[in-house]
């Protein structure tokens, strides 16, 4: 699969090397510019270019956000019509700046990048999990000690296509809802944040 991704540092960068383990090609982005990423995409290699965040967009079936939140408005608002876009963000007030329809609860962080990246299929996932965990601690499907990824989204197919990813990577998928149930359930502060659990008990502790 083609994935394009934006943001490549602790999250986005280790995403990539996971995804091409797994077999997928890549176009990685970030806001400094191709030439910022020679040595990322050398290391992984052939499966990697890097690419403008636009580039990223048009070449991706999937496209990951991994950028601090703060600055999504910086995102290409055209070109991912139809795309699964998995959004890692969260919102961190002293590093994002205030956002007071977030500070009210009147939306989600992802709701705010679905309605930026107009006709994205936006997938919130890999937000819950200290990036280090998530290059260390992938296992085999059946694996008991497996850890679950949170993830919703409004759309089935591409909450199916992202759940597939994460199996490939290492990790159960935990379907919790629609972006605003979920966004609202594996966000800062919730009891499944960075918890590390097994699919099974991150169910049961959020109520899914
Ligand atoms: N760190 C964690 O353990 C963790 C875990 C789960 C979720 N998250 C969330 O995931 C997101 C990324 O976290 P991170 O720790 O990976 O951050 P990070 O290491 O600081 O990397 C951020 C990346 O985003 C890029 N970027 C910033 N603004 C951009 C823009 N407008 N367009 C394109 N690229 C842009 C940066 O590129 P430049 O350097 O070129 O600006 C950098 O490559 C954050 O929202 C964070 O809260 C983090």
């Amino acid at each position: 699969m083609k994935i394009g991704i934006i943001g490549a540092g602790n999250i986005g960068g280790t995403l990539a090397r996971h995804f091409a383990r797994a077999g997928h090609e890549l176009a990685v982005s970030n806001s400094r510019g191709p030439e910022t990423l020679r040595d990322l995409v050398a290391e992984i290699g052939e499966p990697a270019r890097a690419t403008t965040p636009a580039e990223a967009v048009e070449f991706g079936e999937v496209v990951v956000v991994s950028i601090p939140l703060g600055r999504y408005r910086e995102l290409p608002a055209e070109g991912a019509e139809g795309k699964v876009v998995i959004d890692t963000n969260n919102y961190y007030p002293n590093r994002d700046g205030h956002f007071e329809e977030l500070d009210s609860d009147a939306t989600t962080s992802s709701e705010l990048l679905q309605a930026h990246m107009k006709g994205a299929r936006v997938v919130k996932a890999f937000n819950a999990i200290y990036w280090e965990h998530l290059r260390d601690q992938s296992r085999l499907s059946g694996d008991p000690k497996r850890i679950g990824i949170p993830i919703s989204g409004d759309d089935a197919q591409a909450k199916r296509t992202v759940a597939k990813l994460i199996d490939e990577i290492g990790f159960d998928a935990v379907d919790m809802g629609t972006l605003a149930e979920g966004g609202r359930r594996h966000q800062p502060g919730t009891p499944v944040y960075t918890s590390d659990l097994q699919a099974s008990k991150l169910r049961k502790f959020a109520g899914v």
